[in-house]
């Protein structure tokens, strides 16, 4: 039986976010570049992208540069800007023909200003799509989101928009990159390892987590579904007792 076929697409997972590790090993591995294994990354980006979309996906976030990735050597940061822009020209044809429309997380104002431009054209063109929610997490680091979060809501109290009683998740949520964004369903990390990396800490309090050893630049279609398969098996409680979700 096809892996597709496995999946009840009664029952998908309304966000999908990813970390998109492994690129440099990967090209290690081919006796090649850093850049080479980026550059092949874009690939397992526009497949993924598409197989999410054509499943019924409504919301996937892939992280492409958090904000520690600033401290990676200047040329390889130049690099990843470069590919970000080429990709995002070459790109909205892709996200054009499956009516995705394109959102962006992070400290956007770290971006440099030839990336920025080329993200909020792409985010304006793509702006009524409305079949899926494609989100680029770019500079991003939860811990950022939180302090700029922190910051404004600091503010409204101060000024008198909001008191402090109020505060509760709704407002929280109000305040952080993703909040036009549900809560993530399944996290997916490639590569083998094992962490967060920063990414998303509010918003996966109840997700499933999903580890594969596969390298980012190998990830494929099937390896998507697989995530999904497995995600569809288990049980997902939010505190309360298997009896009394059956
Ligand atoms: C993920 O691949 C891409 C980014 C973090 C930008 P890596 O570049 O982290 O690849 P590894 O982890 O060194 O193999
Ligand atoms: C996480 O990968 C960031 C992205 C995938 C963009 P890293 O490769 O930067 O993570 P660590 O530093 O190994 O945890
Ligand atoms: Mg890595």
């Amino acid at each position: 039986m096809d892996l597709r076929d496995k999946i009840h697409i009664d029952r998908l997972p309304n966000h999908i976010a990813i970390i998109m590790d492994g690129n440099g090993r990967w090209a290690k591995q081919q006796g090649k570049l850093r850049a080479f294994g980026h550059e092949r990354g874009t690939k397992s980006v526009r497949e993924v992208t598409e197989s999410s979309a054509e499943l019924g996906i409504k919301n996937l976030t892939l992280y492409a540069f958090s904000t520690e990735n600033w401290n990676r050597p200047k040329l390889e940061v130049q690099t990843l800007m470069k590919l970000l822009i080429s990709s995002l020209k070459k790109e909205i044809n892709t996200l054009q023909d499956n009516n995705i429309k394109l959102n962006a997380i992070g400290d956007l104002n770290a971006l440099p200003t030839k990336v920025s431009r080329e993200l909020n054209d792409v985010i304006d063109k793509t702006k009524t799509n409305d079949r899926m929610t494609l989100t680029l997490a770019l500079s991003y680091g939860s811990r950022d989101e939180i302090i700029h979060a922190v910051r404004d809501i600091s503010h409204k109290v101060k000024n008198n928009i909001i008191s402090p009683e109020k505060i509760d998740e709704y407002i929280i949520n109000q305040h952080l990159y993703t909040r036009n964004l549900p809560d993530v369903d399944l996290l997916i990390r490639t590569s083998g390892e094992q962490r967060i990396s920063n990414f998303l800490l509010w918003q996966i309090a109840y997700a499933e987590l999903y580890f594969t050893d596969v390298l980012w630049p190998d990830f494929s279609k099937d390896d998507l579904y697989e995530a999904i398969v497995n995600y569809q098996n288990r049980e997902r409680r939010f505190g309360k007792t298997s009896e009394q979700l059956s």
